[in-house]
């Protein structure tokens, strides 16, 4: 994993985030936040269930951290049934695909992570799948080869997805629905840490889970790792409890400012601002000027600060606001800068 993804306030996931199982909310009432989606999915839970049919096919897509395995998991958990995990890039051939779905029970849900990179054979062999419950395999070699047809139970799709973009567009139609989720609001992102704490036994008070809360960049899971971390600097630094001060003395030893922003993404922000005169400046060019893989950039660090507004995407590469002037304290150029009223 690369420096930038590796780092606290990532939000791909990392060796020490397997912790969250525990943590993980299992049925849709447990979910904080991210209502408009739980709502339209307990409306298609309920009318499967009292049909007595599969859950239709769901696609969830937002960047990482955001809760789309977590309700992979729900979906699966109210319709009672199994749950079968995989993801593009596990599923190489046509024959992993077809081992899997002939071992699914009728109603069970098959969880494909990361679907935008299943490759062409794969994809279109769970097209049949998931509009037929059908398999069309291939027998034999050469001129004697023939193809036969498997009926399938009916079952579901969950795929999940950070790049909706790279998803073909008939594997999107596939999808009865699709689903985005959003950045977390401050009041949602306290509720998550409050909940994490209690879960964790950690003793803290509003101010403590408001610091951490709004220092996690609209993540859970940044979020539980900040927690983490508040908790052990708590234990060591202070008597165990997670106050305000306890709380911004840690997060400001992890270099973590007051919007969630580390080094990597002022890193990020300054190579426009400061080499290319605040752009636009294509993903490429920033790439090679931090030595950061571009899809690193454009996964883990550039969704929050287009959140914030810090940075513009337009059709020559990203440019910086003003606001990502004020945030670093640098005068923004005069075309950036708000004009004066005329007297
Ligand atoms: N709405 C929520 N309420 C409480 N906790 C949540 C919520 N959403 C996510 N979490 C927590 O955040 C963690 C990360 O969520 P999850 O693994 O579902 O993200 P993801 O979108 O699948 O990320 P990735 O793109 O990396 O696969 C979960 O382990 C869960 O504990
Ligand atoms: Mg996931």
């Amino acid at each position: 994993m690369s420096e930038v993804a590796e780092r606290v306030v990532s939000p791909t996931r990392h060796e020490e985030d397997l912790k969250e199982l525990s943590i993980r909310p299992r049925f849709l009432a447990e979910m904080i936040g991210q209502q408009r989606v739980c709502e339209n999915l307990g409306i298609l839970i309920q009318a499967a269930r009292e049909r007595g049919e599969a859950l239709d096919h769901v696609l969830f897509y937002s960047p990482p951290g955001l809760g789309k395995t977590t309700l992979a998991h729900i979906c699966a958990n109210e319709m009672d049934r199994d749950i079968k995990v995989t993801s593009g890039p596990a599923i190489e051939r046509a024959g992993d695909l077809a081992a899997i779905v002939t071992n699914l029970q009728e109603g069970d849900l098959l969880f494909i992570d990361e679907i935008h990179r299943l490759s062409r054979a794969v994809e279109e062999i769970l097209y049949p799948a998931m509009e037929e419950f059908a398999l069309d395999i291939m027998i034999g070699k050469g001129p004697s080869a023939r193809s036969i047809r498997l009926e399938l139970p009916p079952f579901t799709v969950v795929g999940a997805t950070t790049r909706l973009a790279l998803i073909t567009s008939p594997l999107r139609a596939r999808f009865g629905s699709i689903y985005r989720l959003e950045f977390y609001d401050q009041k949602s992102m306290e509720a998550i840490v409050e909940r994490a704490a209690n879960i964790l036994n950690v003793e803290t008070d509003p101010q403590g889970i408001e610091e951490v809360a709004c220092r996690a960049r609209g993540t859970p899971r940044v979020a539980l790792r900040l927690l983490r971390r508040v908790r052990d600097f708590a234990q060591v630094r202070a008597d165990g409890k997670i106050t305000e001060g306890v709380a911004s003395e840690a997060l400001a030893l992890l270099e973590i400012d007051e919007l969630g922003l580390d080094n990597a993404d002022r890193k990020v922000l300054r190579t426009i601002i400061e080499k290319f005169s605040g752009g636009p400046v294509g993903l490429q060019t920033i790439s090679a000027s931090i030595s950061e893989e571009p899809d690193t950039i454009m996964d883990v660090v550039e969704p929050y600060l287009l959140q914030l507004g810090f940075i513009d995407r337009t059709s020559q590469g990203r440019v910086a606001t003003h606001l990502a002037y004020e945030h670093l304290r640098l005068e923004p150029p005069g075309h950036l800068q708000a004009r004066l009223p005329e007297i």
